[in-house]
């Protein structure tokens, strides 16, 4: 036991959070102040800003298809999954997700955010080994920071530091973490590789293909799907129902043997109240359209690269999208906010990534390509980002 310090004077009830204003002007001294800002239902902006890859979220068949499940199950889904949450939509739902994307099963969580934290402590805990790369999602790095394992941070998109990891690693079971298409900069994982190493030094591969599903891979199947690894052993994927679904949710995909441990394990499945039958029916309908019409990933594909040439053309410093998102550098915070707010008055709503969020610390705008957007409206958007760029 460590001898007490000095006694510590109790400050009154008024000035308990006094600490926040300290913290709030470091961020505004930073550029990193946020704002909340409520849309109305039509904006009539260019939405280059959202995560609704295919134009779902509003379409008839998909809002819907929440309608109508709301309306028959209920608003909510009035308990856990284990308890009274999971309704025939659920298993139906997980049943076609794991058809669809070629896993033998699927589990449905209430977020993507629950689905990474769930499976990434589940597969893990203090005799494992995590090997991560530095730029993966912020709900990744969550579970990482709860597992209890030794965790590793590795280069971006290295199989080779990925493999030293794993080869100087203390403890016997491993887990590799990645996403397929990276949030910020859109570019893709060397899933096949590190695969490989995987294998080679005996570690599971967890894929966080929330930004592949519904654009990469045949139809839409997804990166680990375009891979050739869904339905591998040693494989195990997540995915969120909120963007190319359009509805919201999340799952992780897997060998059932997975998917069972989860069901008994993952505290963010059994402690949470489970995904509404709204948003289940939404996701269910939405992965309908897209079998029906594969052409919708692929449109959002080429709209990507269609962005990314002629902003590149323009002079502008572009990432280049291996799925749906484009991303565009400012020289600083500021920059970026006031670039974005331009083209905001311009009607054109575009992302802006700062830090924390940005694991770089470049800050950029975050474009987002959408299979309903047409080439008018591309004209428009690229017009109004270059001509508002910061000099
Ligand atoms: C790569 C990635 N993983 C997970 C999530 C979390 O998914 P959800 O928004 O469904 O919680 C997101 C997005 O928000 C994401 O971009």
């Amino acid at each position: 036991m460590n001898a007490p310090g000095p006694a510590i004077a109790a400050a009154p009830p008024e000035q308990v959070f006094d600490w926040l204003e300290t913290e709030a002007q470091r961020r505004a001294e930073a550029g990193l102040v946020r704002r909340l800002r409520a849309r109305t239902p039509d904006t009539g902006e260019l939405d280059l800003a959202g995560n609704d890859y295919l134009g779902l979220a509003r379409e008839k068949r998909v809002a819907g298809a929440a309608a109508a499940a709301s309306l028959r199950w209920g608003a909510g889904s009035t308990g856990s999954r284990l308890v009274t949450g999971s309704t025939e939509l659920h298993a139906e739902l997980e049943h076609e997700l794991a058809r669809f994307c070629g896993t033998q099963a699927a589990l449905v969580f209430s977020s993507g955010f629950a689905a990474n934290l769930g499976v990434v402590t589940a597969l893990s805990g203090a005799e494992s080994a995590i090997v991560t790369d530095k730029y993966i999602h912020a709900s990744l790095i969550e579970g990482c920071r709860l597992s209890r394992a030794d965790v590793a941070v590795v280069a971006h998109s290295d199989p080779d530091a990925v493999a030293h990891a794993l080869r100087t690693r203390r403890k016997q079971r491993a887990l590799v973490i990645t996403d397929s298409v990276f949030s910020v900069d859109g570019d893709l994982a060397p899933l096949p590789e590190l695969s490989a190493v995987c294998r080679e030094h005996g570690a599971a591969l967890l894929v966080d293909d929330a930004h592949g599903l519904g654009v990469l891979g045949e139809g839409g199947r997804g990166a680990v799907h375009e891979a050739g690894l869904a339905g591998q052993p040693d494989v195990v994927t997540t995915i969120t129902l909120s963007k190319s679904l359009g509805a919201q949710g999340g799952a992780v995909l897997g060998p059932r043997r997975v998917i069972r441990h989860l069901v008994d394990t993952a505290r963010s499945f059994i402690f949470d109240t489970a995904l509404a039958p709204g948003s289940a029916a939404a996701a269910l309908a939405a992965l309908g359209v897209l079998r029906g019409e594969p052409e919708l990933a692929t449109r959002v594909r080429t709209t990507a690269q269609e962005l990314a040439t002629r902003l590149t053309a323009a002079g502008l410093s572009v990432s280049t999208p291996a799925a749906a998102v484009v991303s565009v550098r400012a020289p600083s915070p500021d920059d970026a906010v006031a670039w974005a707010a331009r083209c905001a008055e311009h009607g054109i709503r575009v992302g802006c990534f700062r830090p924390p969020s940005v694991p770089d610390g470049v800050s950029r705008l975050r474009l987002t390509a959408r299979a309903d957007l047409t080439e008018s409206d591309v004209d428009r958007a690229v017009q109004v980002i270059v001509d508002n760029a910061p000099n």
